[in-house]
């Protein structure tokens, strides 16, 4: 089947920063037998849907996907077309009765074999299903990445074993387990030699890692700081009950390393919301660790993940997740309406809110967030912010990169700033995005208004 010119494959990746770090496994491991990625499913041998399954229409994204590539197929019926991550972990073999068109499915434990699952479905012709758990089995797992660039994921656990009663990833991404500390440690080393500057270290519950010898999250984070020469550390997602105060001295401790933004989910500001829910805190416990990790981490920067119309949220119980916006000064907020999960304790439960309901509540959480953060992000215009260039846009003769505080800033610049740190003063603020000049001498100001577009060089 191979030829000596690699065929191509093509991608399709939804959901959290797990799943893009799983593509870029698979894109790293589908090289070793000759297989390229490419940008579009049309230039593909080979085409992968890596599914996402946390809300709704999860399993219907999939058969549309896979319906929108029939055409292809017919072609070309050497194509071969195959889902992971989190929807082929759910279905399994039901995916391939259900969707004719496809010829393999692989769960989260499979991606390691998936060159062997394609090389199989391509000489024999067959389909196959590869979606067993591996929980007996050690989380070892280098990074693989093709051009990782200034910042790049590193994985650090995987799996869930807290089972909030509305979340399908304990059933996705199986039971939770942590890589070793020292395989980590030389890991980011073997990404500083190649360039990298920046880390995100990756987990479903980042503050809950332990690693084989015992050490927590707050021990890696200080070796990392310590004992490499990485210029920053990020992490998500920390669990507001497994936050302590350990862990907000060491960010404080090592702070010219480990960026001060933290995302801590809330998940709803009513404690009997939140007792439903099996979140492990009340509503006085969450704000009273938001207030902690103000209080110690300097300038910290607070993210949040809120949900609407759980099963049986009355008015006044929302009316308290409302509230928690004045308590908390979340500077960026990610809200949705509770979906029902296969297989999840909330599904089954009674008093399911109405969608209109949900929509409404929704809007107008949002709604409040958005005044909000608008005033929260007129503090940046005047401040210098460290910014890390990640890209350098030709057109507009534009440099991209992250604030410590996780904000986007543009300003103008040169390509030859890519990777270094630069001091920028804020012209413009917004609640995601800061436009800027920076602190060097040459360059001119740049408004918000002018389009992004054109060449990117990273
Ligand atoms: N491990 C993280 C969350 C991962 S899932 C944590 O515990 O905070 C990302 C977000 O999706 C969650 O924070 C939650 O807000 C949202 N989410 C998960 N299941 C959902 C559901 N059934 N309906 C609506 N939103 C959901
Ligand atoms: Fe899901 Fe809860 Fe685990 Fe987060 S902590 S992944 S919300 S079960
Ligand atoms: Fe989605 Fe699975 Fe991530 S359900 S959010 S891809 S862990």
């Amino acid at each position: 089947m191979q030829t000596d010119k690699p065929n191509g494959v093509f991608i399709s990746t939804y959901g959290c920063q797990m799943n893009v770090n799983d593509t870029e496994r698979m894109l790293s491991l589908l090289e070793m037998i000759n297989l390229e990625g490419v940008a579009t499913p049309e230039e593909a041998s080979v085409i992968i849907i890596n599914s996402c399954s946390i809300r709704e229409k999860a399993v219907h994204k999939v058969h549309s996907e896979a319906g929108k590539y029939r055409r292809l197929k017919e072609k070309n019926p050497e194509l071969k077309i195959g889902v992971g991550g989190c929807v082929g972990q759910q279905e399994k073999n039901k995916l391939l009765s259900d969707v004719p068109v496809l010829d393999f499915v692989f769960g989260t434990d499979a991606i390691d074999t998936l060159p062997q699952i394609v090389q199989e479905v391509r000489e024999k012709n067959t389909r196959k299903v590869a979606t067993k758990l591996t929980p007996k089995e050690p989380y070892q797992i280098e990074t693989l990445v093709r051009n990782p660039g200034v910042a790049t994921f590193v994985n650090i656990t995987k799996g869930c074993d807290n089972f909030c009663t509305f979340c399908v990833v304990p059933f996705t991404r199986g039971r939770e387990k942590s890589r070793d500390i020292d395989e980590i440690i030389n890991d980011v080393k073997r990404l500083i030699a190649r360039g990298v500057k920046e880390v995100s270290l990756l987990g479903q519950n980042v503050n809950s890692y332990k690693s084989t010898q015992g050490d927590n999250f707050s021990k890696l984070l200080r070796r990392l700081a310590e004992e490499t020469k990485i210029e920053r550390i990020r992490y998500t997602t920390s669990h507001p009950k497994d936050f302590d105060v350990e862990l907000a001295h060491i960010m404080r401790d090592y702070r010219e390393k480990i960026m001060e933004y933290i995302h801590l989910p809330a998940q709803s500001g009513n404690s009997e919301v939140l007792e439903r829910m099996n979140r492990g805190y009340t509503r006085k416990e969450y704000i009273a660790k938001a207030h902690m990790l103000l209080k110690e981490v300097p300038g910290a920067v607070l993210s949040s993940d809120l949900i609407v119309g759980f099963p049986g949220e009355t008015e006044a119980q929302f009316q308290e997740t409302m509230s928690l916006l004045d308590e908390v000064p979340y500077e960026s907020l990610y809200a949705f309406n509770y979906s029902p999960r296969p297989l999840t304790k909330a599904a089954k439960l009674p008093d399911q809110v109405a969608e209109e309901v949900k929509s409404e509540r929704l809007s107008r959480l949002l709604a409040k967030h958005r005044d909000i953060a608008f005033n929260l992000a007129k503090k940046y215009a005047g401040q210098t912010l460290q910014v890390l260039v990640e890209e350098y846009h030709v057109t507009e003769d534009r440099c991209f990169g992250r604030s410590t505080q996780n904000k986007s800033v543009h300003f103008q610049g040169s390509r030859d700033l890519i990777g270094k740190t630069i001091a920028v003063r804020v012209t413009e603020a917004y609640p995601s995005t800061l436009y800027g000049v920076a602190e060097i001498s040459g360059v001119a100001e740049i408004s918000g208004v002018a389009e992004i577009s054109g060449e990117v060089i990273k």
